[in-house]
């Protein structure tokens, strides 16, 4: 392409079904913010699109586990979401939803216009039906024995024991996951995508057109996409949450949420445009616009192969890129907040950025530490001990301690003012760093330009380690010493400080799109107005005037104690400890193998656990408690502190069910302890014994008690 006129940037609207972790902000958010940030300094017409995806089984699911219609479940997390967005510093034009009437008209609009040129195809066909649940369902909702190994909890789609890929029909005692009912075989009708027939079309495009500009992850799955043979994709769904299939007929049938979810790229673009009289037609039509879509990787099938197919036959402008980055591990295994195993934005904001007001630097220290492991090529790692290294030894030590050199020997050598030179004496030394700042810029640039963010950080970094060995080299604090008119170490010392205030001012511009709140309060610093910041400034080293005065500095970054990572790998560990996990299903990855299958619905049933013997379970010692009080943990939202009544005995129990019951409501509740559970320390409290909960089909908790009048202290065998 040649320079575009214009950039639609857009990152995946998240699910508006609960809060997200890191995971997500380094996979797509905070690569798309640092592009975003970079355009906007280079002054181009840039438009930065997300928002909740509102639609899909997930929201009702969750909506229900939580005690809220589906409205106020993605009310609330449409502003939780933002709002830590918002305090990581990604700034999007617009944060839409689609459950805007604009969207769920815009999305008919689409279906209507690909229905009415005849590409989409209408069948009929058999399929799973739970007749107590009264509701279709999707193979991953159902269990059965696997025709292969025998294990009892195969799903529907797969064997998660000897990985064979399956058919519901194929399963031994086909059951539905939300009723345990015998699913039956019911008619339902559903308009389809046929993808088969644009396969030449995908090809060309993505492994001819693309292949040598794209990234390899994305190209190597749409390849193998493409290899294993493409169907015809079902587009609507028997759902009652969703935006209306636009046709006689159809009641009772939505279009499918990764059908309208992407449509909402355009819906959202037109708000902006209303919002901002624009015209948002050349952001989707016009071929001189650059549209970009960050992703994760498990959107890949969705935006490089089915979204295009819509954007084609709709007469829309394809992708320029579409760069996914892999997936972010914590401490070694896959992140996964129904575990406990995750970090999540909103957790790092509380505890590491708004805790304290100096604390709001933490930000982009996230945002230097995400970047510098980001997934681009393959999954990476996140580690608290790496945090803690980035920030101690990167950007305190290196970044920082530049930046802090320069300006206290400014201040000590030369009266706090930006020195006068001469630029004719510069000598070798001298020279060699003016060309790094100028091969920097332009380094920097390729490499973002090519979505390439972790390395244009690490040559960020690396002119930053040019910047202190060239103070090493000068040495002012020695030529300080002996200084003599004949000497002429006060213009050397000069020209050395003169050069580091500059590089200084050029860190900021190269830094900005990356950790923008640094780079605010360098200008600051610098007394310069954030325009400096612009990207045409960045090479030059005349940024800052001579003779002009600076404040005394101020550390930018701090260090990060032992004690405080400490914390946080015992509090991941706990947190592993007291979760109950109830898995929600999204549409995403485990789907995208499962075409054609119009429905999906909750899996509650946890597998079995492996045999134990008679001696095994004897060794549990089960009664019959009451709870006598109830209270909150104080700063654990997870945790009630109970005492109850053993008979023999009053114990104290946490447990962590506050999510789920009010303290009050619990008093005289009548409970089954595992009586002689080793004793456990939990934020201070030592709990002994747990209580006994059942978990049901969305997830709420019942108490597992006796029915008649038994006493406390019973043993329950
Ligand atoms: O995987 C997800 O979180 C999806 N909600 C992403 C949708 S991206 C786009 F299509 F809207
Ligand atoms: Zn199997």
């Amino acid at each position: 392409m040649n320079t575009p006129e214009r950039y639609l940037i857009t990152a995946a609207l998240p699910y508006a079904n609960g809060l997200k972790h890191i995971g997500h902000l380094a996979g797509a958010y905070l690569p798309a913010d640092i592009y975003v940030r970079y355009l906007k300094a280079n002054k181009k017409d840039v438009v930065f699109i997300c928002g909740s995806d509102e639609h899909g089984t997930a929201i009702p699911i969750q909506a229900k586990k939580e005690g809220l219609s589906p409205k106020q479940l993605i009310d609330k997390y449409h502003t939780e979401i933002y709002d830590n967005f918002y305090d990581l510093g990604i700034r999007f034009d617009l944060y839409y939803r689609t459950s805007d009437a604009l969207h769920h008209e815009t999305a008919q609009e689409f279906f209507t216009n690909l229905y009415n040129q005849g590409f989409l195809e209408e069948k009929s066909s058999q399929e799973y039906y739970d007749p107590e649940a009264k509701a279709f369902l999707a193979d991953r909702y159902i269990k059965g024995t696997c025709p292969n190994c025998q294990f009892p909890n195969a799903f529907g789609d797969q064997c998660e024991k000897c990985g064979k890929s399956l058919s519901p029909d194929e399963l031994i005692n086909p059951v539905s996951t939300i009723s345990g009912a015998t699913p039956i075989k019911k008619n339902t009708t559903h308009w389809y995508l046929p993808l088969q027939k644009y396969e030449d079309f995908l090809r060309q495009w993505i492994l001819e057109d693309n292949g040598s500009t794209w990234r390899t992850n994305v190209l190597g799955q749409c390849k193998s996409w493409l290899d294993g043979g493409l169907q015809a994709r079902a587009i609507t769904r028997d759902l009652d949450w969703g935006i209306q299939v636009p046709l006689p007929n159809a009641e009772g049938k939505v279009l499918y949420v990764w059908f309208d979810a992407p449509i909402g790229y355009i819906s959202a673009t037109k708000q902006w445009a209303k919002n901002n009289h624009k015209d948002w037609k050349p952001y989707w039509y016009d071929s001189k616009t650059q549209l970009v879509h960050f992703i994760g990787k498990d959107n890949i099938v969705f935006h490089c192969l089915i979204f295009p197919v819509m954007l084609k036959l709709h007469g829309n402008i394809l992708p320029f890129n579409v760069p996914a980055n892999e997936f972010l591990n914590l401490e070694g295994d896959k992140m996964s907040t129904s575990r406990g195993w995750s970090l999540e934005m909103d957790y790092f904001i509380k505890n590491w950025v708004k805790n304290k007001p100096e604390n709001y630097i933490m930000a982009d220290v996230l945002r230097y530490y995400l970047t510098a492991i980001a997934p681009e090529t393959k999954d990476s790692e996140f580690t608290w001990k790496g945090f803690q290294d980035a920030n101690n030894n990167e950007l305190v030590n290196n970044l920082g301690n530049f930046v802090n050199r320069t300006w206290v020997l400014m201040h000590k050598y030369c009266r706090g003012r930006v020195p006068k030179i001469v630029p004719e004496h510069f000598n070798d030394l001298d020279k060699d760093l003016i060309e790094k700042i100028k091969h920097t810029k332009t380094k920097i640039s390729g490499l973002i330009e090519k979505f390439k963010f972790r390395e244009s950080l690490f040559e960020i970094m690396e002119l930053s380690r040019q910047g202190n060995i060239y103070l090493q080299k000068n040495q002012p604090w020695i030529l300080a010493q002996n200084i003599t008119p004949e000497n002429k170490a006060q213009e050397q010392i000069d020209r050395c400080i003169f050069l580091c205030l500059q590089l200084t001012a050029n860190l900021s511009i190269f830094i900005n799109p990356f950790l923008p709140i640094v780079a605010e309060k360098l200008c600051k610093h610098m007394k310069v107005l954030p325009k400096m910041l612009d990207w045409e400034h960045a090479g030059s080293i005349e940024l800052l005037s001579p003779n002009y005065p600076l404040p005394q500095p101020s550390l930018i970054f701090k260090k990060i104690d032992n004690e405080d990572i400490q914390l946080e790998l015992e509090k991941l560990r706990k947190n592993m400890e007291t979760n109950q996990p109830a898995p929600i299903q999204t549409e995403s990855a485990t789907q995208a193998s499962n075409p054609n299958t119009p429905t999906s619905n909750p899996s509650n049933f946890d597998e079995l656990a492996p045999l134990i013997t008679i001696d095994d379970f004897s060794k549990i010692d089960l009664r019959v408690g009451k709870i006598i009080a109830a209270s909150k943990v104080p700063k654990a939202d997870k945790l009630l502190e109970l005492k109850v009544d053993l008979g023999f005995e009053t114990r104290t129990i946490v447990s962590g069910i506050a999510e789920h019951f009010k303290a009050e409501e619990l008093i005289g509740q009548v409970v089954t302890v595992v009586a002689n559970l080793a004793p456990r320390k939990m934020r201070g409290i030592e709990s002994n014994g747990m209580i006994l909960l059942a978990s049901d089909a969305t997830g709420k908790l019942h108490f597992v008690h006796t029915q008649d009048n038994t006493i406390n202290g019973c043993k329950i065998k």
